[in-house]
């Protein structure tokens, strides 16, 4: 991250501290757009709505054009490609470069990587995309399983070692996003290895039937997380991460994971991430966060118009102090800014050296023969 990009992001969460503590009704502009490049889908995952229904008349190639311009002017600095998937549009990689000549700094893709072949990503990086998110599910068959297709899991994960072969020639930021579920949550710790062994940072996602995408009566059935189930898959990964905790989620964001499925709102954490980001979804409509529905189209108000209006303002100040559905979307961002996460997480690792001290004393002590 640059220099400036850092000052920005600092400037931010100060503003969210006052907006916390001083002046609950400080507007705070978004940093970064979420557009929904596309609803439609390639696979059929058990976890999401999006290719349960055809969605037509998305906005059209000028169309995401103007948004990506007023994005720009705004300022925007960041923008993420998402959707559906978003590689399913043909003019996918053209607005991630026209966002670039826009002039918005960073361009982010989060996709299945079905589509990512050499070709393509060649042609993304040259477009100046330098951060991904592919999700992963799971090992083969139960990757498989959940994305509703034979031959995703081997597809999914060589598209990600190439990605992978181009990190430090390009810098890139990669993640590997694992969504937790019913029906994978045995499978964390061997994603927690996976992720160990190819050495790409491991985001725990959390499944949720309550944003946009996601409402289902399948995907609530997906909710049901086991409470046993996710206590022993996140005692293993706090294990594995004992023994080396690169690569992995934080100990506060596993603490957090741990009560989620009991608690959504966790209250005494704001929303940063409903401040952050600025909801562009794929028919024009903006505003909201993951789970609120937006109250306007870019088709009609210009987005500059959208974030300053008073509606916009109340509703943000609404989701900041989470007055809402709760979801679990980017928890680990809202706990990022939280000084008590670090001290945990600091205290763990000195645990964690204290016991390593204690086991080679011990061994000096009492040497094995
Ligand atoms: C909706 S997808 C869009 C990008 C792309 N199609 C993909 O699968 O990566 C974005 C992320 O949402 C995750 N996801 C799927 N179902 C979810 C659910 N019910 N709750 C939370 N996240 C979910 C996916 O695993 C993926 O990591
Ligand atoms: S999670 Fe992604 S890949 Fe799976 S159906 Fe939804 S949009 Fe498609
Ligand atoms: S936690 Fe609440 S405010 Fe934040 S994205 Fe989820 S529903 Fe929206």
């Amino acid at each position: 991250m640059s220099i400036a990009d850092t000052f920005r992001l600092c400037g931010f969460f100060a503003r969210l501290w006052l907006k916390e503590r001083v002046l609950p009704d400080l507007h705070v502009r978004p940093l970064v757009a979420e557009l929904f490049l596309t609803e439609n889908c390639n696979l059929r995952c058990v976890s999401c709505a999006c290719w349960r229904h055809a969605s037509e008349d998305e906005l059209s190639t000028d169309e995401w054009k103007n948004v990506l311009c007023q994005l720009a002017r705004l300022p925007i600095y960041k923008v993420n490609f998402t959707g559906g998937e978003p590689l399913i549009r043909s003019d996918a990689v053209e607005l991630m470069e026209f966002a670039r000549k826009a002039g918005i700094r960073r361009t982010h893709l989060n996709t299945n990587a079905i589509l990512l072949t050499p070709a393509k990503l060649a042609a993304i990086l040259a477009a100046g995309v330098r951060s991904f998110n592919i999700s992963v599910d799971g090992p083969t068959a139960v990757h498989d399983e959940i994305r509703g297709r034979n031959g995703a899991f081997e597809r999914t994960t060589r598209h990600l070692r190439d990605l992978l072969d181009q990190r430090d020639r390009y810098g890139l930021k990669v993640r590997l996003s694992f969504t937790l579920m019913r029906s994978n949550v045995s499978s964390l710790p061997a994603i927690a290895k996976l992720a160990q062994r190819w050495h790409v940072p491991l985001y725990l996602n959390l499944i949720t039937d309550r944003t946009f995408l996601f409402r289902d009566p399948a995907v609530a059935e997906e909710t049901q997380v086991g409470h046993e189930a996710l206590a022993s898959a996140l005692k293993q990964v706090e294990e594995i991460a004992r023994k080396d905790p690169r690569w992995l989620p934080r100990y506060s964001d596993l603490q957090y994971a741990a009560r989620h499925f009991d608690d959504l709102l966790q209250c005494s954490v704001p929303c940063a991430e409903s401040q952050l980001k600025l909801m562009i979804h794929s028919h024009g409509e903006i505003g909201g966060c993951w789970a609120h529905l937006p109250a306007f189209n870019v088709k009609e108000l210009s987005i500059e118009q959208v974030v300053d209006s008073a509606h916009y303002r109340r509703e943000h100040a609404r989701l900041f102090r989470k007055d809402c559905v709760g979801c679990g979307s980017n928890y680990s961002l809202n706990l990022r800014w939280r000084a008590r996460t670090h001290v945990e997480d600091l205290l763990w690792h000195l645990q964690l050296r204290k016991l390593e001290v204690e086991r080679r004393i011990d061994a000096v002590q009492h040497p094995a023969f």
